[in-house]
């Protein structure tokens, strides 16, 4: 173990070494714009890196699994295979400021390096104050200080393991050591940009109560709400959340009093009251972190369950109905973004907004995320999807999501080209899901999930459950589309004036090879339904019979479509 210490001791002063070389010069004064960055374009924000727009198609490591360079070492290979090009990895406080003050990066600096000789991108967590909820994370000399560092209470008088929000102690010490980390990753990667995006803190929001009980926040909430977050509210009323607009009316619109004066009496009031703490204290994190080194900065959200209630009490949690609150606290926060285990289409919808970007941080893997990828990119305009504990917590290749980060890989020129202006879209449908009209430039198309058909006297292929599919359509011209997915049948009707059928023309399956279209087998008869429809049929291995597997390599297929009457 010592020896190994050493060893990595030594690599991080070279690395540190060459990277102070490069940075000492010009990198210092490296504009903004040439740094990773969030680009806003119309209705589509988009991540750039490297000068061009970056669809993050990732994987997030187990909580603890970038501590240790020896356990990580063997992962770097098996991300790759996954085609995956961006892995989100933690990085504990504890481990980087085990003394206060005293910073040890030798770690995180082989973290970089890993992920920079595989090729990879980062997206660093920033595991501190809090993680799930509560506090795991801060280093004990944190821990142990309880008075210095006070932790939130229920209504009950119980002390939960969770460092208030309304301490400028615990928020001081969380941003000084983040201002640490942010300096630090500008000279070890300021030029390279391995690191692209930073999530601060994981899925905060209060414990054990709707609210901290703790003296402080028991007098905040019997004080006035902030007038920071009043006048935020009037300049953007018309354009609230729903559901939170609905709230404050409720209670008559006020612009002064207390909390419940404002927002009326209860656990959702409380959240709304948490939200803003958590915010204002995420946003002084953040601003210490942009002030070393600005890279675009977000948090994640454990939800809800969508459609029990309909405003449930949120503890804080950076949940779309609180995104007002959210973005009127921490403007330093670029992006709110879900962890979409559960109803994933609602809260991809939910969380796409102007201005606040779908970055999915963590969802399923296998054949579920690849139809969830595929709508992500298609329908959202994401800047990112990521599949948690992706090659860690599955022993054999997830085949599955590989073949989609492959398609998007593929397609994403086109995908960065036609983000936002009504030529691209996606489906994703359950078997008992009817056949969805989505319109796509100048015709609508009608998509259904594709069925294997029952041959006589033989039992139809039960559907395991949770099987979805999917597609993504763009188009790439007036009558052209390039379409791509799993298990789903297409037909196309035109929805502009004119001749009133559309035929398919040409139908070519092929691949993008460095962007460029490189035609396979030209489709008709079977392949088409005799020129009636474009069947896109589900991965090889997947649970129907093999006829209605791909055969190709080819994934994706060019279609030209003529009117006629
Ligand atoms: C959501 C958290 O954000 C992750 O860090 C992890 O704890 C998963 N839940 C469960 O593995």
């Amino acid at each position: 173990m010592k020896i190994r210490t050493c060893f990595y001791a030594v690599l991080a002063c070279q690395l540190a070494l060459v990277a102070s070389h490069g940075q000492s010069g010009p990198a210092s004064t490296t504009p903004a714009s040439d740094i990773p960055h969030l680009q806003r374009q119309g209705a589509v924000t988009r991540l750039i890196v490297d000068g061009r727009p970056y669809l993050a198609l990732a994987g997030e490591l187990n909580n603890d699994s970038a501590t240790s360079l020896e356990y990580v070492r063997r992962l770097w290979p098996k991300l790759v295979e996954a085609k995956i090009n961006t892995v989100l990895a933690g990085v504990s406080w504890n481990q980087i400021e085990r003394q206060e003050g005293k910073f040890d990066f030798s770690v995180l600096d082989g973290v970089i390096q890993g992920a920079r000789s595989h090729n990879l991108r980062l997206v660093l967590l920033w595991f501190a104050s809090w993680k799930n909820s509560l506090s795991s994370y801060p280093p004990d000399w944190v821990k142990k200080d309880f008075d210095r560092f006070p932790r939130a209470r229920t209504k009950a008088g119980r002390t939960v393991e969770l460092l208030t929000p309304l301490s400028d102690a615990n928020r001081d010490a969380d941003a000084s050591a983040f201002a640490a980390l942010m300096r630090h990753v500008k000279e070890v990667d300021g030029r390279e940009h391995t690191v692209i995006m930073i999530q601060v803190e994981n899925e905060v929001g209060m414990d054990g109560d709707s609210r901290d009980h703790s003296a402080a926040a028991d007098a905040a909430y019997a004080g006035p709400v902030p007038g920071e977050l009043m006048d935020y509210l009037q300049q953007h009323k018309e354009t609230l959340i729903p559901e939170f607009r609905k709230a404050w009316e409720a209670a008559g619109f006020k612009t002064t009093g207390t909390w419940e004066e404002v927002f009326g009496p209860g656990a959702a009031t409380e959240g709304i009251f948490m939200a803003w703490h958590y915010a204002r204290y995420l946003d002084r994190v953040a601003a210490a972190g942009k002030a070393e080194y600005a890279l675009p900065m977000f948090v994640n959200a454990a939800l809800y369950g969508v459609g029990r209630t309909e405003f449930p009490p949120s503890g804080g949690r950076p949940w779309d109905l609180v995104m007002d609150v959210w973005k009127a606290g921490a403007p330093r926060i670029d992006i709110l973004a879900p962890d979409a285990y559960g109803n994933f289409t609602e809260f991809c919808a939910k969380y796409s907004r102007p201005g606040n970007p779908l970055f999915i941080p963590e969802s399923l893997n296998g054949a579920v995320g690849a139809a969830r990828v595929l709508y992500a990119f298609g329908r959202n305009d994401a800047i990112g999807f990521s599949a948690m504990g992706a090659v860690e917590r599955s022993n054999a290749p997830d085949t599955d999501l590989i073949g989609s980060y492959d398609l998007i890989e593929q397609l994403a020129p086109l995908i960065s080209e036609h983000q936002g202006n009504g030529t691209m879209s996606a489906v994703l449908l359950g078997p008992d899901d009817p056949p969805q009209k989505v319109p796509v430039g100048n015709y609508t198309l009608t998509v259904s999930f594709v069925k294997p058909r029952v041959a006589p006297l033989t039992q139809p292929t039960p559907i395991p459950p949770n099987s979805f599919a999917a597609g993504i359509f763009i188009a790439a011209g007036p009558d052209e589309y390039f379409v791509a997915g799993l298990g789903i049948n297409i037909t196309f009707a035109p929805n502009t004036p004119g001749l009133p059928l559309a035929g398919l023309a040409t139908v070519e399956e092929g691949s993008f090879v460095d962007g460029r279209w490189v035609p396979g087998r030209l489709l008709a008869g079977d392949s088409t339904d005799e020129g009636q429809s474009i069947g896109i049929s589900w991965p090889p291995g997947s649970w129907v019979p093999v006829y209605r597997q791909r055969s190709s390599p080819d994934a994706i297929q060019r279609v030209t479509l003529y009117r006629y009457r």
